[in-house]
């Protein structure tokens, strides 16, 4: 599995990640995987049989028995349909909190290695590049700065019909931010060897272009990233 290719994503919330690993998957062919789903995933099912979110070991046992499905740009979990359950903000809250719980990390560490398959996988998440994938080719630390964050998610939920008021979203997203990366198992935060990338005034395509030639230049003889 060593030798597959795997581009690593990670970065706060809002900053993008989940777009700019479809896009550059996208231009390689490569699959993506969304870490951020299994978290969400797993806060969701400890929810549903009843288990509170700070007993770690109860946590990690749904965690070790999830039964998630990726198909057709959906998730499910069993046979339920949660692709939009998944996107609540509530969501990513209990996800940042079975997040803080090592044995819930290692639970889902095989899960997310299983992922690795070719010709190519790019991840996204908080820890893919200094934890899960340490041996990949290309880490990029993705930020933006706080208000603008708060702004992309804002008009998110609005195009979708959700209510939502700005100053409300970055409280939670700051919240959020300092839960990641002041929990000690596996904290937010750049991998030594990461490229950061602060793509606050970047369009997603300008960022996407960029991640491109930086693969091209860390697989001087593999890349045909620059081929279209
Ligand atoms: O995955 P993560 O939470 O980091 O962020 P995302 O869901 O990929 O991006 C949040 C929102 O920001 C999406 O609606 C993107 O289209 C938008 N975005 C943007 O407007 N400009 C960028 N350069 C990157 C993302
Ligand atoms: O889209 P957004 O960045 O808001 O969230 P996400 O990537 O779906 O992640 C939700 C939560 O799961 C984060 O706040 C983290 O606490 C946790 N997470 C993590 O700890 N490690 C990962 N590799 C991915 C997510």
């Amino acid at each position: 599995p060593e030798d597959i290719p795997v581009i690593t994503i990670d970065g706060p919330t809002a900053s993008g990640k989940g777009t700019l690993a479809d896009v550059v998957a996208h231009e390689l062919g490569y699959i993506v995987l969304d870490s951020g789903a299994l978290y969400r995933a797993t806060g969701l099912a400890a929810r549903r049989a009843g288990v509170e979110l700070d007993e770690a070991e109860a946590v990690a046992a749904i965690a070790a028995k999830l039964d998630l499905h990726f198909a057709k740009g959906r998730v499910w979990l069993g046979d339920e349909d949660i692709t939009d359950a998944l996107r609540e903000e509530a969501s990513g809250l209990a996800a940042s909190q079975v997040a803080a719980h090592a044995p819930v990390r290692a639970a889902l560490n095989q899960l997310q290695l299983d992922f690795r398959c070719l010709p190519g996988l790019v991840a996204d998440g908080r820890d893919m590049g200094s934890m899960v994938f340490p041996d990949a080719p290309l880490k990029v630390f993705l930020t933006a700065s706080a208000a603008t964050r708060a702004e992309r998610r804002h008009k998110q939920l609005i195009s979708k019909g959700i209510p939502a008021n700005i100053a409300g979203l970055r409280e939670d997203l700051e919240a959020r931010d300092a839960r990641d990366k002041g929990r000690t198992a596996s904290p937010l935060q750049a991998a030594a060897d990461a490229r950061r990338l602060d793509n606050s005034a970047q369009t997603i395509e300008e960022s996407r272009d960029l991640v491109l030639s930086w693969w091209a230049e860390a697989r001087p003889f593999k890349g045909s990233a620059l081929s279209h």
